[in-house]
């Protein structure tokens, strides 16, 4: 396991917040490598830094302390624009407000990733649409989001996701406005996707239950990694 590519490294990572005179340490020193093509699942309650510390591996916020590489490059010190392009190449996003564009179809969403590429409509709408029947969505190809269920718009940013099959996929508790047989469809369409192009993703949530689809478990409390179990 150990011999694997790395895929993310956070070395000695801290992030501080400051409201006025008070200080808020939402990461206390964070260590973790997460290989490629494991999907790993951040886990702890409310408040315990999960989204604080996706936010440092996607580049979203800049560490206090520390700094995050993603397949070697290193996001912490990079440029918004270089952190644009590197986002662009190598990383997808989904969202637990599924967060479509609400004056764009399905489709036009779902090809949107595509279009920052350069590439024509015809050819990236083919491809979002290749995308679309495999999360189920080939009967609301051109339903706006206000025209689909929870259920259908997270598939459709399922499908934004993986568009230009990134290495690396974020995550934040994508299931977490969705029930439980909904959730399940979901997220056996997130692991089929990553296990067959050997994609990395991170998974935030605090369901215990979303632990059942992960290879590894990191648990946070208060900043700190408490737990960190493999399953395979
Ligand atoms: N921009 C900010 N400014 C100040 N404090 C913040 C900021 N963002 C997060 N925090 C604080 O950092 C801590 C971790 O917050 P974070 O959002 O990472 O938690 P979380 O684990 O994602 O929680 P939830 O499950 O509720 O989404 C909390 O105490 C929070 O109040
Ligand atoms: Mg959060």
């Amino acid at each position: 396991m150990e011999r694997r590519e790395p895929a993310i490294q956070v070395k000695n990572v801290r992030k501080v917040y400051r409201m006025g005179d008070e200080e808020v340490v939402a990461l206390n020193r964070i260590n973790l490598t997460i290989y490629k093509g494991e999907i790993c699942c951040i886990f702890g309650t409310s408040g315990s830094g999960k989204s604080t510390l996706l936010n440092q591996l996607a580049g979203m916020e800049k560490p206090t302390r520390g700094e995050v590489l993603i397949q070697g490059h290193c996001v912490s010190r990079m440029s918004e624009e270089e952190l644009a392009a590197f986002r662009q190449k190598y990383i997808g996003f989904i969202f637990q407000s599924y967060n479509l564009l609400p004056s764009m179809t399905a489709i036009e969403n779902t090809a949107m990733p595509l279009m920052f590429r350069g590439m024509e409509k015809d050819k990236r709408e083919k491809i979002a649409e290749g995308l679309l029947r495999k999360v189920g969505l080939s009967h609301r190809l051109h339903h706006y989001p206000g025209q689909m269920s929870g259920g259908q718009q997270q598939r459709a940013g399922i499908a934004r996701a993986f568009v230009t099959r990134p290495q690396v996929v974020f995550a934040d508790e994508p299931t977490g406005n969705l029930d439980s047989r909904t959730t399940a469809d979901i997220m056996k369409m997130i692991t089929g996707f990553a296990r067959k192009y050997e994609q990395t993703i991170i998974l935030v949530t605090h369901d215990p239950g979303m632990s059942r689809y992960a290879d590894r478990i990191v648990t946070l409390v208060d900043g700190n990694i408490i737990g960190d179990e493999r399953k395979r």
